[in-house]
């Protein structure tokens, strides 16, 4: 049985007063969530500031990219072992905006899959495909390209670890959001995928959230689906009520 993840990516939203706010209504407002995992993912220079406010609330803060390296002549750079020394638990990694605006590859992923997991920070990996790959029928072959090239190296062990997030490009911020039917034939190719190339506790056991455009009125529709096992939520994540409808979900 997979245990349910639901997490908030605030993007490049909420200074440190806006973001504590959030935290604290989030330490009371999700206080009776019951059985699911739940991690935000602050902008770096907010994350100080939610921290202490989340401290033993069990909900879990997280970075929104790192680099894969720990220390060194990278200006700019969050590394992964600062990230977990301030009390980070996880990272996002690979999402379409770092792929799309940022440069990120499929190689620099693994890269940082590699240096989380090294430092101690348990990654969410993003994955989707665009409109056009949709279009031309290319949505599975682009989702197990990503994923094969983000475990790349990894031992079968260590995979339950990290979650994948399969975001869709066109879903993301376009309020226009997969079907359940979708989402769920893309998650469960991704498990088959799985299942295919390692032993069988690690498609049983990783868990693949789905993304974009997610939302109080169609978290329970898409989380109702036997492959879908949480949600990285963008938009909705900004807002207390929004947020904790989908964990209620
Ligand atoms: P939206 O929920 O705003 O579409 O964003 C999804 C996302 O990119 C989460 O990482």
């Amino acid at each position: 049985m997979r245990r349910r993840f639901v997490a908030g990516n605030w993007k490049l939203n909420l200074g440190p007063a806006q973001a504590a706010a959030l935290a604290e209504a989030l330490r009371t407002g999700l206080a009776d969530r019951g059985d699911v995992d739940v991690a935000v993912f602050p902008t770096a220079l907010s994350i100080a500031a939610v921290l202490p406010i989340l401290q033993g609330s069990g909900i879990e803060v997280g970075v929104q990219d790192i680099h894969s390296a720990d220390a060194g002549a990278f200006t700019g750079a969050n590394s992964p072992a600062i990230a977990r020394e301030a009390g980070c638990t996880r990272t996002l990694i690979g999402h379409s905006e770092r792929r799309q605006i940022f440069g990120e590859t499929d190689a620099s992923v693994n890269k940082k899959v590699r240096a989380a997991l090294a430092a101690g920070l348990l990654p969410i990996v993003c994955i989707g495909e665009t409109l056009a790959e949709r279009d031309a029928g290319q949505a599975e072959a682009v989702v197990h390209r990503q994923v094969a090239a983000a475990l790349e190296g990894l031992t079968a062990d260590q995979i339950p670890g990290l979650t994948l997030a399969y975001e869709p490009v066109w879903a993301i911020g376009t309020g226009r959001t997969a079907t359940p039917e979708q989402a769920q034939d893309v998650h469960a190719s991704i498990r088959g995928w799985l299942r295919a190339h390692y032993p069988s506790f690690v498609a049983d056991e990783t868990r693949i959230q789905y993304g974009g455009s997610v939302n109080a009125k169609n978290a329970s529709q898409l989380l109702s689906c036997p492959d879908i096992d949480g949600a990285l939520v963008g938009g909705a994540s900004l807002k207390l009520d929004d947020f904790r409808a989908i964990v209620v979900a």
